[in-house]
């Protein structure tokens, strides 16, 4: 179709999506196949069936299942790769990606083995497509503190490719506020700060988030418009909200996307971006997500456009990088 086909003409910048989110079942097989680890599920199929979410949890329990197959380098470079390679094709031209380290690092697959295999399929998409990328660590809140202190301590060896830092996993519950140290202490070595807030956490996160972490960007955020003077300080600051439309209807954090927030969300000021999340488990890369939300709310190309340029604006792209996109 004609929105399809400006979509794809679009370029693009992901900021939002978790590398161990795009790791799709058939890869899974294969690479669970080749470490001769038994996933819990007999075929694609009855993987794929699996996929039925009623809210972040019952995803976060299988996506973690999932990441059970990666145990070498050479799986990393793979997951990344493939991920690369499918949105090099959608001409998305800049990436910000999440991974996880304490998914792995828990099951004895050591931080080292992670990044590298991540790091070197990222250079070499850069390299053979010329996609810029950023890498962002991202702590899991349903841990402990202690224990993200102990994943900063093993990331630093390799600060030099690690950009910043993220929080993600299970929201309620586990407010920003439980990672106030360790957020200063990353800031101290000068890792950029996000934080997933607002998903299906209330607005009190985001502001959390904002006053105690000091985050430069919030991941999701959906639930700022609750609250008219956390929409204030988001449109005054100039702080960006990375969207994800079809994670947020697989997720059940909207029942339709004819309800998503982000055409409300232009209108008053905020910088609002869309992403993917987890491609693999949420059956849409990012022209998907452009073109799935675009024809819900019948988005105008003006907006369209808007989104793009605000997802270069928000990016950690230099002043020259960003100059060009915008
Ligand atoms: N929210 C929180 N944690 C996550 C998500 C998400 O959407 N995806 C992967 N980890
Ligand atoms: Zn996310």
């Amino acid at each position: 179709s004609e929105l399809k086909n400006i979509i794809q003409g679009i370029p693009k910048a992901e900021l939002h999506l978790h590398i161990e989110g795009s790791f799709e079942p058939e890869l899974m097989f294969k690479i669970a196949q080749r470490n001769q680890i038994t996933l819990p599920y007999k075929s694609i199929a009855s993987l794929k069936k699996a996929y039925k979410f009623n809210n972040l949890q019952e995803f976060l329990d299988i996506y973690y299942a999932g990441a059970q197959a990666l145990l070498h380098e050479q799986d990393f470079f793979d997951l990344t790769w493939a991920y690369l390679k499918k949105v090099h094709s959608q001409n998305v031209i800049h990436v910000e990606l999440f991974f996880d380290p304490q998914t792995h690092t828990d099951r004895r697959v050591p931080f080292p083995i992670v990044i590298t295999g991540i790091h070197k399929a990222l250079e070499k998409a850069k390299s053979e497509f010329g996609i810029s990328y950023k890498l962002i660590m991202s702590y899991l809140r349903h841990l402990s503190e202690e224990e993200a202190f102990k994943t900063l301590e093993s990331s630093l060896p390799f600060k030099h490719i690690i950009d910043g830092v993220g929080l993600d996993s299970s929201e309620l519950g586990n407010p920003p506020s439980k990672f106030q140290r360790v957020f200063k202490a990353s800031a101290q070595q000068g890792y950029q700060l996000v934080a997933h807030a607002g998903e299906e956490g209330p607005s009190a996160y985001i502001w959390e988030a904002l006053d105690l972490l000091k985050v430069v960007r919030i991941d999701h955020g959906n639930r700022c418009l609750d609250d008219d003077a956390l929409v204030k300080r988001l449109v005054e600051e100039k702080i960006p909200l990375t969207l994800c439309p079809t994670s947020n209807v697989a997720l059940k954090v909207i029942q339709k996307m004819e309800e998503h927030p982000v055409s409300e969300m232009l209108k008053k000021g905020i910088i609002a971006t869309i992403h993917s999340d987890d491609p693999a488990y949420f059956g849409g890369y990012m022209n998907e997500n452009y073109y799935e939300t675009a024809k819900a709310l019948h988005l105008t190309l003006d907006q369209i456009q808007q989104l793009a340029v605000n997802a270069f604006k928000a990016s950690w792209l230099n002043a020259d990088a960003k100059q060009k996109r915008i």
